[in-house]
């Protein structure tokens, strides 16, 4: 389940792509992926791989030894380039050791980071061979042959989109699989970086999203998450050239044989039209779980923040959802701190929460980034105040969160069983509300949608018993 705790905030997904075997005459390379940042880049890590894999690049979960060392980075927060950095310095000695023993390891830098900052990484880590941004990782085979010469710098936004050059096959994720739908954003709120390192707004066809679909379920997908930075500004065109919205295309999607479980994410509050909200009251598929993010409850602050809409709209919007899915879960993210905030905009915000009432929530310290009109502004706000405010956002969330879980107890929820618990005969899933399941069971469950009984809530997850 999302956290407020910023050490589970989105820019710290950390994950090494799994992969199958590649083609058997290829010669055998090890590739380590390292990913931050929001799920758009998790899929693009998968993505990577499974461009890579004809070339014999096989997913290996430790750096040491890696043919190929990818970071794909994220610029959402502070110290973003710090981080990249220290990371390099770590892996700079694998890189040395591997060329000790007479052999190479590309290192590249992919992701946001690389988008802003290609050419600054270049000059400041001469060891780097590589940095490409989102969306050029389809060039890799390119890339890779010209950086046995020379280093290269690939941060283009091509004419072209690469989801037209990607292979057909989806084959690095599991169960719960990541379907990118839409990429980009034109909305430039004045915090955000995502439009100058994603680019325009960008919405793939239909047709393309539906063979993605079923490419993914005959790779054993049950639950596809439709992803876009802005993923409800959907508009992708059908065979007939007419325009589907998001609402449209979970009808279609859900249509594919063998989809249990469609969620989505990240939505604008601007783009949740009629049947969007629709599609959460007739899609059995569509999970009852909305990640509607708000940023504050200041209609002062909403403005300046160029988020084109006020608390009253969204008030409005979680309403009508909830009058179509009474039992809907409801997230968000919110900044505190941004320039010019007061304590009276700031309790607005908390006034929001306490209105709302949510099942999980994220919440962030605002950073200036560079470039974004919100650096530019003045009434910066203490940092001292920034934490103070955010401590008191995040235990009323907790408050929420706990609840929530509270509330659930004594259900039977139908779970989806997708990892493995650290401790021998535990098994992970989620609750169609998104929170996090455990329970004791042998290895069969893994893979499938079992009913449970809830028996007990905890702040971060729920336990139970299965009630077959
Ligand atoms: N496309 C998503 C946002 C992606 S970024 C959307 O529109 O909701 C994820 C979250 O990071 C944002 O919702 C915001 O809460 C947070 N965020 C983005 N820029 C930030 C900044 N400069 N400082 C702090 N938090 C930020
Ligand atoms: Fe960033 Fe705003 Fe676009 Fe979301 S809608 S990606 S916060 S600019
Ligand atoms: Fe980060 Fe880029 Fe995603 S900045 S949040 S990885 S779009």
């Amino acid at each position: 389940m999302a956290q407020n705790a910023q050490e589970n905030a989105p820019e710290q997904t950390e994950n090494a792509v799994a992969q199958d075997a590649a083609p058997k005459n290829a010669e055998q390379k090890k590739l380590y992926i390292k990913t931050w940042g929001c799920q758009m880049n998790v899929y693009d890590s998968h993505r990577m791989a499974d461009v890579l894999s004809p070339l014999g690049y096989k997913s290996v979960d430790t750096p040491e030894d890696a043919d190929m060392v990818i970071l794909n980075t994220c610029h959402i927060r502070e110290k973003a380039t710090e981080k990249v950095f220290s990371e390099l310095g770590r892996l700079r000695e694998h890189k040395n050791a591997k060329e000790d023993k007479g052999s190479k390891m590309v290192m590249a830098v992919a992701g946001c980071v690389a988008q802003a900052e290609g050419e600054f990484i270049m000059e400041r880590a001469p060891y780097v061979d590589m940095v490409f941004g989102p969306q050029t990782y389809h060039e890799l085979p390119q890339m890779v042959i010209k950086a046995t010469g020379e280093r290269v710098v690939n941060t283009e936004f091509p004419a072209e989109s690469k989801f037209d050059k990607l292979p057909g096959e989806n084959k690095t994720q599991g169960v719960t699989a990541f379907l990118s739908i839409q990429e980009g954003c034109d909305k430039f709120c004045t915090f955000c970086v995502v439009p100058y390192t994603r680019g325009a707004e960008y919405s793939r066809n239909v047709k393309e999203i539906i063979d993605e679909a079923k490419a993914l379920v005959d790779a054993g997908a049950q639950e596809i998450t439709l992803l876009g930075q802005n993923v409800n500004a959907f508009h992708g065109k059908d065979h007939n050239g007419n325009t589907w919205g998001l609402g449209r295309l979970i009808e279609e999607v859900a249509k594919v044989d063998g989809v249990h479980r469609i969620r989505y994410s990240t939505s604008h509050p601007r783009d949740m039209d009629d049947e969007l909200i629709e599609a959460h009251a007739n899609v059995p598929e569509l999970m009852p779980f909305l990640h509607l993010p708000v940023q504050s409850g200041s209609d002062n602050i909403l403005k300046t923040m160029n988020r084109k809409h006020t608390s009253d709209h969204y008030r409005d919007i979680i309403a009508k959802v909830r009058k179509l899915r009474p039992d809907i879960a409801l997230s968000s993210d919110f900044i505190v701190g941004f320039p010019g905030e007061s304590e009276e905009d700031f309790e607005a915000t908390m006034q929001l929460v306490r209105d709302i009432g949510y099942a999980s929530a994220y919440s962030f310290i605002y950073s200036a980034r560079p470039g974004t009109p919100g650096a530019a502004m003045q009434g910066h706000i203490h940092e001292k105040v920034k934490a103070e405010r955010l401590q008191r956002l995040q235990a009323l969330i907790n408050e929420q969160q706990q609840s929530f879980n509270d509330s659930t107890v004594g259900m039977t929820l139908n779970v989806l069983f997708d990892r493995k618990g650290k401790k021998d005969g535990q098994v992970l899933g989620r609750s169609p509300y998104n929170q996090s399941v455990y329970i004791h069971a042998d290895k069969e469950a893994f893979g499938k949608i079992l009913p449970v009984k809830v028996e007990k809530s905890l702040p971060n997850s729920i336990t139970g018993v299965l009630d077959v």
